[in-house]
């Protein structure tokens, strides 16, 4: 099958590619960018692993087509955390043992950066709802949950002094 011309830009860089259309976006950004923060687990869009945001939106690169992408700003863990965006999120996954064997983690951060942008005080439950696509075999997910109502309220706070939180992707 002959190559498509794509145009995106990922973490911010302008990027032109050759890309197979049966490519898989999170393939595409694994293998011919290098990004391999995005992990793949179940390809079938169950476990989350995969997520990375495209246009502000959190969607599964192993269920996108790196075709759809065409023209699309996409945001990867590497563009969050290296941008200093979800500095904060980390500092409380960590502080909260919320990572052990760290797979589920790049989609999990994903997940929460997404829900505190549109929610900037989700219940505890709204947290749990945000992360019922994402697995994880080790936490039992309450460190998570603490984790990302930890980041809100701090964000909420450093909002209300007027201290602004870095928080866009
Ligand atoms: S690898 Fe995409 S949802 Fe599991
Ligand atoms: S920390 Fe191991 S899968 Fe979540």
């Amino acid at each position: 099958m002959s190559a498509v011309a794509i145009s995106l830009t990922v973490n911010g860089e302008a990027i032109a590619a050759l890309v197979e259309p049966r490519l898989s976006l999170v393939d595409f950004l694994r293998h011919q960018l290098r990004l391999t923060g995005t992990h793949v687990g179940c390809e079938m869009g169950a476990c989350g692993a995969c997520l990375v945001l495209l246009d502000g939106r959190a969607v599964h690169g192993c269920l996108s087509l790196a075709v759809q992408a065409d023209g699309a700003a996409i945001v990867t863990v590497e563009g969050l955390s290296e941008g200093g965006a979800i500095a904060d999120l980390q500092a409380a996954f960590h502080r909260r043992n919320a990572l052990q064997c760290g797979f589920c983690t790049p989609g999990m951060l994903i997940t929460a950066q997404e829900l505190l942008q549109h929610n900037a005080d989700p219940s505890r439950e709204q947290i749990r709802d945000a992360l019922s696509g994402n697995y994880c075999r080790c936490t039992g997910y309450e460190a998570i949950v603490d984790a990302i109502e930890t980041t809100a309220r701090e964000r909420r706070a450093a909002a209300a002094t007027g201290n602004l939180v870095e928080s866009e992707a």
